[in-house]
This record gives structure tokens, sequence and C-alpha cells, in this order.
């Protein structure tokens, strides 16, 4: 496995993975991998000749406040994860590598952004948009894979995929839980073991919505409600969001009807924690 840190480097292993007519699969995390990027990698294994992955603790998605400089960093661990699934090379460029000056293009996936965790992170998927850009751009990927943890992300990088042309095609991945329900994230490194036993809430108020949906519950006040209930159970959660969406156009519903995500954001000590599910009422 080669380990690049400079995107004139990753330009020449690529090509020359394209020119053996290799079909390239890849990945974009920002480290501290667990099972829900490795996940990402088994499916780029299944469908492509050749993985990238990168590892970039991206700046210009983090907010002023927000825990960019206790981002969990493991690369040695994660170099060794991805060795261990036969990842062919590992892109871990330097920030200024990426941005060798102060960036001042952008990209807007407007409507997308607005909602669920647009609100509570202003300028975050901006800059998940621009670094996912500048990524396909150095990495020249066929296929890029996602995972549906971060449902609107997801949803905002195949939109600006299709938008802009760009020439890939992007694979959502299922969400990958701890034995608890719990969806993996670099960030539950944060939480002490009782703060993590009450984030096994997040995923049981999910599982309780789609039972009451299920049951014939179909407005969005009520179910939003028994979901707070459920969370409130957890004397350290705070709740940012409850969100029941069209799963397109992520515009909320206030009666479900069509394909609905159901979204939540909470914060737990330190960890700002997400998770969702999409529940088909067609
Ligand atoms: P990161 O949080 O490291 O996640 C990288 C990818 O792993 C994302 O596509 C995310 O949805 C997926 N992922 C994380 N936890 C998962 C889980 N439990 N199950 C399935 N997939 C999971 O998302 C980012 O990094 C960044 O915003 C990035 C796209 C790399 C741009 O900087």
């Amino acid at each position: 496995m080669d380990i690049a840190e400079s995107i004139r480097e990753i330009r020449e292993i690529v090509s020359q993975a394209h020119a053996a007519g290799k079909k390239i699969g890849f990945v974009p995390t920002m480290g501290a991998l667990h099972d829900g990027h490795f996940s990402l990698i088994k499916a780029a294994k299944e469908r492509c000749d050749f993985i990238v992955v990168s590892i970039f603790v991206n700046p210009t998605q983090f907010g002023p406040n927000e825990d960019i400089d206790k981002y969990p960093r493991t690369f040695e661990d994660d170099c060794l994860g991805c060795k261990a699934l036969g990842v062919d090379l590992v892109f871990a460029p330097s920030v200024s590598q990426m941005y060798p000056q102060e960036n001042i293009t952008w990209i807007n996936v407007q409507s997308l952004g607005d909602s669920l965790c647009g609100k509570s992170r202003p300028g975050h998927f901006r800059g998940v948009t621009t670094v996912c850009a500048k990524l396909f751009n150095i990495v020249s990927p066929d296929v890029a894979f996602f995972g549906q943890k971060d449902a609107q992300q997801a949803l905002i990088i195949k939109r600006m995929v299709a938008d802009l042309n760009m020439p890939l095609e992007i694979i959502i991945c299922p969400i990958i839980r701890e034995p608890s329900g719990l969806a993996m994230s670099s960030r539950n490194k944060y939480l002490s073991a009782e703060e993590r036993k009450q984030a096994s809430l997040i995923y049981a108020s999910l599982q309780h919505a789609e039972l009451l949906i299920a049951s014939g519950l179909r407005k969005s006040a009520d179910i939003k409600l028994e979901m707070q209930k459920m969370l409130n159970i957890g004397p350290e959660i705070k709740i940012d969001y409850i969100s029941l969406v069209d799963a397109e156009t992520l515009q909320e519903l206030e009666t479900l009807t069509g394909k609905v995500l159901v979204a939540i954001a909470v914060k737990i000590g330190t960890a700002r924690l997400i998770d969702n599910v999409i529940i088909d009422n067609t």
C-alpha cells in the first residue's frame, strides 16, 4: 500500500492505475477510522480494482468554536486498517497541500444545505462540498463511497456531482452501528462510559419513531414529541434537532408521506452526534 502526501504523487499513481484499465474507487475520510469507514472500503473493494482512501481533517468544514483541534487523529492505526483491507493508496495531505493559499472558491448546494445540520453548523456543507470537489479533482475516481450516517452530506454530494457534471458515480452505503445501536462515529471517542450508555437512546428513539409510523401515526409533531420524551431519559443529552423531512428535498413535513428521513442531532458532553433512519410510506 502506498501512502502519499502530495497531489503530484497521487495524480501520478492514479493515472498509472487508470492506464492499466483499473476502476478507481475512492473513500474520503477524516481518519480515526472505524467499522463504518471500513464498510465503505469493503464496498469499494467489491466494485473497483484500485482503492484510494483520503485521510484529511478538513479545516473549512469546522466552525470557529468546533472540535478541529481535538478531533481524534490515529494515523498509524488508520493505515494498518487500510492495509489489512487491501487499500492501494492512502492520500494524507497537509493543510498547506490542500489549501496553499486563502480559499476563495466555494461550492454551495443551496437549498439542501440550509436545513438540519446546515442550520446549526453554518458554512459546514460549503466546506464539505468544496473539499470533496478538490479531492475528486485530485484523485479522479470512477466511483466515490459515502455513508448514509451523514444523510444530508450524502444527498448534497450527490446533487453537486449531478449539477456540475462531475464524471464519477456516488454510492451511499448503510449505517454501521455498535451492538447498542449507537451509530459508529469518530466522535464517539469523546464519550465517557455513562455518556455512551445514554447515547444508545438516539437510535432507540429512531426505532421508536419507526414503530409509531408503522402503527399509523402520521403527524410529525406527535412523533417528535415521543422521540423527545425518549431522548430526555438521558440527562446528558441536549437535543439540537429532531426532524422529519422529505428524504429527497429535506423539506420539513407536517404530515408524513412518501420517503421520510427521520434525523437527529444531539450533544452529549462535548460530542455532537447525528443519526437517522429512512422510512418509506409510499
Ligand atoms: P468522516 O466523518 O471521516 O466520514 C467519512 C465517511 O464515512 C462519510 O461518508 C461518512 O458518512 C462515513 N461514515 C461515518 N460513520 C459511518 C457509519 N457508522 N456507517 C457508515 N458510514 C459511516 O464525512 C466526512 O468524514 C467528511 O465530511 C468528508 C466527506 C471526508 C469531507 O471532509
